[in-house]
């Protein structure tokens, strides 16, 4: 069976993850490279494990998440679409049970909140990961006075928390944000429609979703 070590291990898929970055990167978008396929994987991983779901499905979760993005690398428009099926050949050809490669490209395909929709576990535990990785280190842009509304938004972030409950009836995203740099008008308005998504999958996984910035509970 094929594992997220060997997926992560993998030359062909690290080079389309480069790719897919530097294309975004030359459109003036925020980090999309290996430090956001990995916390998208091991935190979309996470949220199934803590809810009980079996080893495998972590294991598969934790593959579709560092393979969503690849898809940029053709056009950031439907990325998750051509994404999935890039990941559908590379996996193919690595000879994965049909199954699984299912379960994967569905979850990347409907991961992005112009289309998305969660329709499985794996692909909500997908969408909650990978909104919730705002941080100002995803900025490239060193120029503050050419921020546009996404540099602003992911520099004003000091610290993001994502947490279920011990009962396991909520998950919070929690955002700690310096509005010296962004102000949470800025944040919902480009968050609003990725928050609706969010608490989509949250339904899916039989929990509430939270948001709290500055402790103070917004939904
Ligand atoms: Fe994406
Ligand atoms: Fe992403």
């Amino acid at each position: 069976m094929i594992t997220y070590e060997e997926i992560k291990n993998n030359e062909v898929i690290k080079t389309y993850i480069k790719a897919a970055d530097d294309a975004l990167n030359a459109l003036g978008y925020t980090e999309h490279s290996f430090a956001h396929v990995t916390y998208v994987a091991e935190k979309a991983g996470s949220i199934l494990e803590t809810l009980g779901y079996p080893e495998r499905t972590v294991e598969l979760t934790k593959i579709a998440g560092y393979m969503h993005d690849i898809g940029n690398v053709i056009n950031r428009v439907d990325h998750s679409q051509s994404g999935a099926v890039m990941a559908f050949r590379i996996l193919d050809n690595m000879h994965m049970d049909p199954t699984e490669i299912a379960m994967i490209i569905s979850a990347i395909g409907n991961h992005d909140e112009g289309s998305g929709v969660p329709v499985s576990p794996m692909a909500a535990a997908l969408i909650l990961a990978d909104k919730s990785d705002v941080r100002r280190n995803r900025v490239r842009n060193d120029d503050m006075s050419t921020f546009d509304i996404h540099d602003r938004v992911n520099y004003s972030v000091k610290k993001s928390e994502l947490k279920i409950n011990e009962a396991h009836t909520i998950i919070k995203l929690k955002l700690f944000v310096d509005t010296h740099y962004g102000s949470v008008m800025d944040y919902f308005e480009i968050f609003m429609q990725r928050m609706m998504l969010c608490r989509k999958a949250a339904e899916k996984l039989g929990l509430q979703f939270k948001l709290m910035i500055n402790e103070q509970q917004l939904i």
